[in-house]
């Protein structure tokens, strides 16, 4: 068990599975783009390590690019307005692939989405380490997905809890009842 600030987690998904995940969505990825000329759009803060690692199995002509999306309230009434950082090289008439780290609601995908097709490129599939299923609530469901899981929360390969965390290499999952009852493992590891 790990501490992360005031919350426990446990050893969820090892690094070993992880990467030999990555290596199988890199497999599906060269085959399905064989030939062809792809963008890697990565959604940054999660999806550093995620890409990363995937790159490393990458065998297609492609660019990789980073993104941010930025959400902040607006003083119109319809409320808050999104805009993606860092979207630079020209994506029209380009296979892209949006790479990020886990997807929950589905609603950051959508705006995404919905803000990269403005630029008409010529496909457009997401490439999604983790995808929780039961809290999906968005129009776009990911193409590639590592790793389905129930509706919990995760932290490590780049995910973060409060910003920590994002370091580790394994990904662990928050630990409810050692949460409620506040228990000291003697295994315990504190980060901060
Ligand atoms: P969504 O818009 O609800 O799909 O959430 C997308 C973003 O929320 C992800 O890209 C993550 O940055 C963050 N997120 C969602 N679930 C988790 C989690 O379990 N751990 C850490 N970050 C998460
Ligand atoms: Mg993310």
């Amino acid at each position: 068990m790990i501490k992360i600030n005031d919350k426990y987690f446990d050893t969820f998904i090892d690094k070993n599975r992880i990467l030999s995940e990555v290596a199988q969505l890199a497999t599906f990825l060269n085959s399905d783009y064989k030939s062809q000329e792809v963008i890697f759009i990565s959604v940054l803060n999660g999806s550093f390590m995620f890409t990363s690692d995937l790159m490393k199995n990458i065998d297609l002509d492609c660019e990789v690019s980073f993104i941010k999306v930025k959400s902040y309230s607006g003083t119109s009434s319809t409320g808050d307005v999104n805009e993606i950082i860092g979207l630079t090289s020209s994506i029209t008439n380009k296979h892209v692939v949006i790479l990020e780290d886990i997807v929950d609601s589905g609603l950051t995908l959508d705006k995404i989405k919905k803000l990269i097709t403005k630029e008409n490129p010529k496909s457009l599939k997401t490439c999604a380490l983790m995808f929780k299923p039961e809290a999906f609530k968005g129009e776009f469901k990911p193409e590639y997905i590592g790793f389905s899981i129930a509706n919990e929360f995760v932290v490590g390969f780049g995910m973060d809890y409060n910003e920590k965390g994002r370091n580790l290499e394994d990904i662990y999952l928050l630990n409810k009842e050692a949460n409620q009852v506040k228990t000291k493992s003697p295994s315990l590891v504190e980060i901060n």
